[in-house]
């Protein structure tokens, strides 16, 4: 009996030391546990961190990307569209929804057969810029400058190409401007001195030959020959005199009118003409147009040239469409008056080349048309550009500046 309660004790003691044990091993496991939940939340802390700060590093870079002006395009290995930036889609009108996906070909269309994507392998040194003409969404053919790097991820392994781009219209306009005026300076200068050689020869002839015809006044013959010196030398004299606007331009003198007005004024004039030849006209204007401050004689001599060369170039048929518009551009307002016709159209190598005074494709034209134009268009503070597609026509931008009045 004895020796079974003390066993029975023995067990109990036995029992209660495990049970010692094992509330040991419990709160060791409780510390333990906090100690993992305290390391868990701090490891959060961090990666919470990190992620905030890769989300800011991505914001960052993404509202670079979007602000830049130039274009920038990702593409992946097999040439199809990854990212398009805000800068992209304003040069080349296609949005991004339109474009994710698709082949680079289709935004940047061009009849150059290059190889937009070529890239130099070594990736040291910076891609060289290369330059192409692409066709916007808009049908309308551009100048880019761009350069193609590699795409490359972690471990260095290419993933695609980043084109990068900016449109090269204005440069290229403005570069030809400068080459324009450098011309325009240097046949001015030679032209005017012949010029002023010419004219006064010219008027001794003149008197000469007049009184010669009042010498021979009794013979008809005669006289009809003379007469003909006479008009041949008047002739002359007034290419002298519009050789003369072109290389000493008045300065205009300036005074509100509205546009539309004048061009109704020059059509009449060329009413008769353009009825025997068949040519539509469509006079159009935006309803609010500003008034503008022109030299209406100038500005008629612009709108005279304008037309008549787009009534020449039609010969027969065809469409004359005048239209003005308000435009802002770079925070300036402007008047725009398109004047389009669906004429023969000007050979793209003859573009840069209309306003240079004595170019001429006519058989009796002067070549000083448009040389005068471009004069007064720039003495007025605007500018004047033009855009053909030969045998389908060509349409012709005067912009002028619109003061606030
Ligand atoms: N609307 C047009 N369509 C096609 N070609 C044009 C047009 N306007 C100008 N051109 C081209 O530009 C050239 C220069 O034009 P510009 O008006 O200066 O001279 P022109 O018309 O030849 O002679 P003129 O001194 O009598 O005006 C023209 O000869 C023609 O080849
Ligand atoms: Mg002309």
């Amino acid at each position: 009996m004895v020796g079974c309660s003390m066993a029975i004790r023995k067990n109990r003691e036995d029992l209660q030391l495990a049970l010692q044990e094992e509330r040991r091993r419990v709160r060791e496991l409780e510390s333990l546990l906090v100690q993992v939940t305290q390391e868990l939340e701090e490891r959060q802390r961090v990666l919470d961190r990190a992620t905030e700060q890769w989300l800011s590093v991505k914001n960052f870079n993404e509202s670079v990307l979007q602000s830049l002006t130039t274009g920038l395009i990702s593409v992946d290995p097999r040439g199809n569209i990854a990212y398009m930036n805000r800068g992209a889609e304003r040069i080349l009108q296609y949005s991004t929804e339109e474009v994710l996906g698709k082949p680079l070909g289709m935004v940047m269309a061009s009849k150059e057969r290059k190889d937009l994507l070529s890239v130099k392998r070594d990736g040291k040194e910076s891609p060289p810029a290369r330059e192409i003409r692409i066709t916007r969404k808009d049908g309308v053919e551009i100048p880019v400058g761009f350069t193609v790097s590699s795409h490359l991820n972690e471990e260095g392994r290419e993933i695609g190409k980043i084109i990068h781009f900016r449109d090269l219209t204005e440069i290229k306009e403005m570069q030809e401007e400068l080459l324009r005026m450098d011309r325009l300076v240097s046949l001015g200068e030679i032209a005017m001195g012949i010029a002023h050689e010419i004219r006064n020869p010219l008027a001794g002839i003149r008197i000469m030959a007049q009184a010669l015809e009042e010498e021979i006044s009794h013979n008809p013959t005669w006289r009809e020959y003379v007469g003909r010196i006479i008009s041949e030398i008047d002739r002359l004299n007034e290419l002298l005199k519009s050789f003369f606007s072109f290389a000493k331009p008045q300065q205009p003198n300036l005074a509100l009118c509205h546009l539309p007005r004048l061009v109704d004024d020059v059509l009449l004039l060329l009413g008769k003409d353009l009825q025997s030849r068949r040519i539509r006209v469509e006079h159009t204007h935006d309803p609010d147009l500003p008034e503008v401050k022109v030299d209406e004689g100038q500005i008629k001599q612009v709108l005279l040239n304008l037309f008549m060369n787009a009534m020449q170039a039609m010969e027969e048929e065809g469409s004359l469409r005048i239209h003005s518009e308000k435009v802002v551009v770079g925070g300036r307002r402007e008047l725009v008056l398109s004047v389009a016709d669906t004429g023969k159209g000007i050979a793209p190598e003859h573009q840069s080349r209309i306003f240079d005074p004595f170019f001429t494709t006519k058989a009796k034209g002067l070549g000083l048309g448009l040389s005068i134009t471009y004069r007064i268009v720039q003495r007025h503070r605007g500018r004047i550009r033009v855009q053909s597609e030969p045998g389908r026509g060509t349409t012709f931008f005067v912009h002028l500046p619109c003061e606030r009045h």
